[in-house]
C-alpha cells in the first residue's frame, strides 16, 4: 500500500522577540502570571507589513531544499491558517506564485489550531489515491496585527505569536504494516456547536457593511475566547484523539519517540501528556518562545526536533491539537 512520508521539513520565526514584560507595559498583567497560568515567556512579532505568506515562503523553501526538490517538483500546496494575508484569494496562491511553481492546485484551509491536521490528513488521501505525488503543507500566522492590547484583550493577546511550519510530503510503497515509515494513522473531527466560545466576530459578510466603526469600537475585529471551557475541552479531546490513533495501531503510548502536541497553553500539553502516560521528557513543547502560533505550532515542533538531530528516521511521531470551531484531532506518523 502507498503511504505518506514527511521528504522535508521547514520553519521560520520573525525575528522580534516580545517578552511577557514587554506586554505588561500595554496592559494590566505580568510575566509571573503569564508564566504560570500557560508557560509562555516569549513570542515573536513580524515587522509592519509582512503576512502569513511572507512567513510561509521561507518555512516552505527550507522544507523543500531538505527534501531535495524544486518548487516545480509539487503537485498541491495546501495552506492552513486563520490570518490569511488578504480575506480572499488564499494565501496558498500568494505562495504558489512566490514559490514559482505555476499553475499547481492551491488550497487554503480554516480549521485554526487543528489546521496541520486537516491538511495532513488531505494531504495523505491524495498522496494514496496517487492523485498527486508531492504536497507542500504549511501552517502559517500572523496574530499580532489582529490582537487587543488593551486590558479588554489580555486574556487572549497574551497567548498568541506568529510563526510558520512546512512540511513536503511524498508517496512510498509500504507494506500495510505499524512499522511502515510515512502517517500510519490521521483522525480529525469537528463539534460546531462550540463555534462561538472561540471566534472573530468582524468582519463579517451576514452585516452591510463588514465592519462598522461601532465594530471596532466594541472590538469585535479582535479574538474573543471562553478560556475555561476551551481549556476543558482541550485536556479531554486531546488524550480522547491520541488514544484513538494508537488504538487503531494496535500500538502503546510506551511505543511513541516523541509527542508533538499544539502549543495553546503548557498546563494543556502537561496534563493531556499525563493522561496519555508519556514522560515530560518524550513530549516536544516549545510555547515558552513562540506562544500560541495556530496552524504552525505543530510543523514548527516538528522542524525543529529534526534539526536538533533529537528526531531520528524511525521514530514514532503522536501528534494532537484542539481549537477553534472546535476542531481536534490526531495522527500517528513513523519519520
Ligand atoms: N493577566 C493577568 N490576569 C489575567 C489575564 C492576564 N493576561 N487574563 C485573564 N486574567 C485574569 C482574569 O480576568 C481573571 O480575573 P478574576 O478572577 O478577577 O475574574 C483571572 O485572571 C483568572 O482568569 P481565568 O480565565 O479563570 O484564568 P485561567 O486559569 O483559566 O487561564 C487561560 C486563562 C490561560 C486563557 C486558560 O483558560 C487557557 O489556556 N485556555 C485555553 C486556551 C486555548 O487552548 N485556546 C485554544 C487555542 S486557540 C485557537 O484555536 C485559535
Amino acid at each position: 500500500m502507498i503511504r505518506t512520508v514527511i521528504e522535508g521539513l521547514g520553519h521560520y520565526l520573525p525575528p522580534r522577540v516580545v517578552t511577557n514584560e514587554e506586554l505588561a507595559q500595554s496592559m494590566n498583567t505580568s510575566d509571573e502570571w503569564i508564566v504560570q497560568r500557560t508557560g509562555i515567556r516569549e513570542r515573536r512579532y513580524v515587522e509592519d507589513g509582512v503576512g502569513a505568506s511572507d512567513l510561509a515562503l521561507p518555512a516552505a523553501q527550507k522544507a523543500l531544499e531538505q527534501a531535495g526538490l524544486a518548487p516545480t517538483d509539487l503537485d498541491l500546496i495546501i495552506f492552513a491558517t486563520l490570518s490569511p494575508d488578504v480575506c480572499f484569494p488564499g494565501s496558498a496562491c500568494f505562495l504558489q506564485a512566490r514559490l514559482g511553481c505555476r499553475p499547481i492546485a492551491a488550497l487554503d484551509i480554516r480549521t485554526q489550531c487543528s489546521g496541520f491536521l486537516y491538511g495532513l490528513q488531505i494531504a495523505d488521501a491524495f498522496l494514496r489515491t496517487g492523485t498527486y505525488r508531492h504536497v507542500l503543507l504549511v501552517g502559517a500566522e500572523v496574530h499580532s496585527t489582529g490582537l487587543d492590547f488593551s486590558d479588554r484583550g489580555r486574556d487572549v493577546t497574551v497567548l498568541f505569536g506568529d510563526g510558520a511550519g512546512a512540511v513536503v510530503l511524498g508517496a512510498r510503497e509500504g507494506a500495510g504494516l505499524p512499522s511502515d515509515s510515512g502517517v500510519l494513522c490521521v483522525r480529525v473531527c469537528a463539534d460546531g456547536t462550540g463555534a462561538k466560545e472561540l471566534w472573530c466576530v468582524a468582519p463579517t459578510s451576514a452585516r452591510m457593511p463588514r465592519l462598522t466603526h461601532k465594530m471596532l469600537e466594541d472590538g469585535l475585529h479582535f479574538p474573543q475566547m471562553n478560556g475555561r471551557l476551551v481549556f476543558r475541552w482541550a485536556t479531554e479531546k486531546m488524550p480522547e484523539a491520541a488514544q484513538q490513533v494508537l488504538d487503531e495501531m494496535g500500538m502503546t503510548a510506551n511505543d511513541v519517540r516523541w509527542f508533538v502536541p499544539h502549543q495553546a497553553n503548557l498546563r494543556i500539553n502537561e496534563l493531556v501528556a499525563r493522561k496519555l502516560g508519556i514522560p515530560d521528557e518524550r513530549c516536544w513543547n516549545n510555547i515558552e518562545r513562540y506562544g500560541n502560533t495556530t496552524a504552525a505550532t505543530i510543523p514548527i515542533g516538528l522542524s525543529e526536533l529534526a534539526e536538533s538531530g533529537k528526531l531520528q528516521r524511525g521514530d514514532l511521531l503522536l501528534l494532537a491539537a484542539f481549537g477553534s470551531g472546535f476542531t481536534w484531532g490526531s495522527a500517528l506518523i513513523r519519520y
